[in-house]
């Protein structure tokens, strides 16, 4: 709720003097709301920058308790179209033919060709005499030169529109070589935020696992195997032009890739909502994306026929794909990927290792909304003051990792705690992802961190 000037001037705690500047800095800002209990942050931003040194672009205001920061800008996208439902697969020959294609590569892993969801598809494009070719090679957490090899395929025949089929790892396999098709330059040249020139091949991605929302992100993450480290790409260049979303492709994940993948989706979710630039737009597909995986993974995990609890949990991790473009992740990420890039460990369990003691590290810089994601989960925080609540969305975070997830500690890997210095140093680059960390990781903290973890 914003409050008309009058109601906010008439709080009893503004000062006269501090009335008129605050006053004077609202009148330059009239399109951002601003609550009446905003005052102690705007103060702040009037003692840190002055009356008249603010640049409306990076102008921050406040959260709902005042005390929080709020990117005003937001920025929001998404794929070109957005097709979800059980069965939606059949649709896929009309989808073609309505871009104006009719050769597509589909771009997959070999887990994908064995489970004999390559061959449907496959069908149900030649039923309708479309041809179509395949790239079965995308490895799990793909190194850049998967990208080189799709790359060739694509380019030995006239392909016109390329298809990705599987989890996280095809999709943005399918993404970068989309981009290099109409790009010339080399893809060191793209790492990075805005670095590429001109859109790609037209894309469709469908998902298979229920965690990455890549299908909604404008990221593609590879190995660097040479600097083991993951490297990222961010370009609205790389949203598909058809995101399609069929449950029912969900029903043949192993139970294990059900778990790692969700609780991938809900540290998108969890580092969206708490993130140092968090939108209130945003904040309402990360709550209901953490919601929906509390009551859905468990479920999924222990039945994966269970078709509700598989579109519930493709939602949640399409909602919290959606909240990547806008705000990103942050330090669970962040601190994830040199596992990842040194240690091969796959994405979504490197997040559930550490997402508990990052949460745990960021609690005292917004235990409220902590306290509310600990209610999305299904916690009980009646009664409880405001950081035993906060502490809540711990407990219940480790307690579903519990649940549905094997490994737990970073030791279980074969991971020598002598590698906890050179991990940590590793994290400290990854400073897109630190950046939007609620509450700053030195690289001190970022040790103890991992040896909370391990
Ligand atoms: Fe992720």
């Amino acid at each position: 709720m914003s409050l008309s000037p009058g109601r906010r001037l008439a709080d009893p705690c503004v000062r006269r003097g501090v009335r008129k500047r605050y006053q004077k800095v609202h009148n330059r800002i009239p399109k951002i709301p601003v609550r009446n209990d905003s005052l102690p942050f705007l103060l702040k931003i009037i003692a840190e920058i002055g009356e008249n040194n603010y640049n409306l672009e990076e102008l921050e205001t406040l959260g709902k308790n005042g005390s929080k920061k709020v990117k005003t800008v937001l920025h929001f996208q998404m794929p070109g179209r957005l097709i979800m439902g059980g069965g939606t697969l059949k649709e896929l020959p009309r989808i073609i033919q309505q871009l104006g294609k009719n050769n597509p590569l589909i771009v997959t892993d070999t887990g994908i060709v064995e489970a004999g969801i390559c061959e449907r598809i496959k069908a149900v494009l030649e039923n309708e005499n479309i041809e179509v070719g395949c790239f079965d090679k995308v490895e799990p957490d793909p190194r850049i030169e998967i990208v080189y090899d799709c790359l060739e395929v694509a380019k030995a025949k006239s392909y016109d529109v390329l298809i990705g089929l599987g989890g996280g790892s095809s999709l943005d396999i399918t993404k970068v070589v989309s981009i290099l098709l109409t790009n010339s330059g080399d893809i060191s040249g793209y790492f990075g935020i805005d670095k590429i020139p001109e859109a790609g091949m037209d894309t469709i991605l469908i998902p298979t696992t229920a965690g990455t929302g890549s299908e909604a992100t404008p990221i593609a993450v590879l190995s660097d195997k040479k600097e083991h480290l993951k490297k990222g790409i961010v370009s609205d260049k790389l949203y598909p032009k058809v995101a399609l979303i069929d449950p029912e492709l969900t029903t043949s994940l192993p139970a294990n890739i059900t778990a790692y993948t969700g609780i991938d989706a809900l540290t998108h979710s969890i580092e969206a909502y708490t993130n140092k630039y968090s939108q209130p737009f945003v904040d309402t597909f990360a709550l209901e994306s953490i919601r929906l995986i509390g009551a859905n993974l468990r479920k999924a995990v222990s039945n994966g026929k269970d078709i509700e609890a598989r579109y519930n949990m493709s939602l949640a991790s399409l909602y919290g794909g959606m909240c990547l473009g806008p705000v990103n992740t942050a330090g669970v990420h962040a601190l994830a990927y040199p596992l990842g890039g040194t240690f091969d460990v796959p994405h979504g369990i490197a997040n559930s290792l550490l997402l508990p003691y990052v949460m745990e590290f960021n609690l005292p810089a917004n235990p409220e909304k902590y306290a509310k994601i600990a209610s999305a989960l299904g916690e009980d925080i009646r009664g409880l003051s405001l950081n035993e609540a906060a502490q809540r969305s711990v407990d219940a975070v480790v307690q579903l990792s519990r649940n549905v997830v094997i490994i737990s500690r970073m030791r279980d890997l074969n991971i020598l705690a002598d590698a906890i210095d050179d991990m940590a140093i590793a994290a400290m680059k990854v400073t897109r992802l630190l950046n939007n960390n609620p509450r700053e990781i030195t690289l001190e903290d970022a040790k103890q961190i991992y040896k909370n973890a391990y």
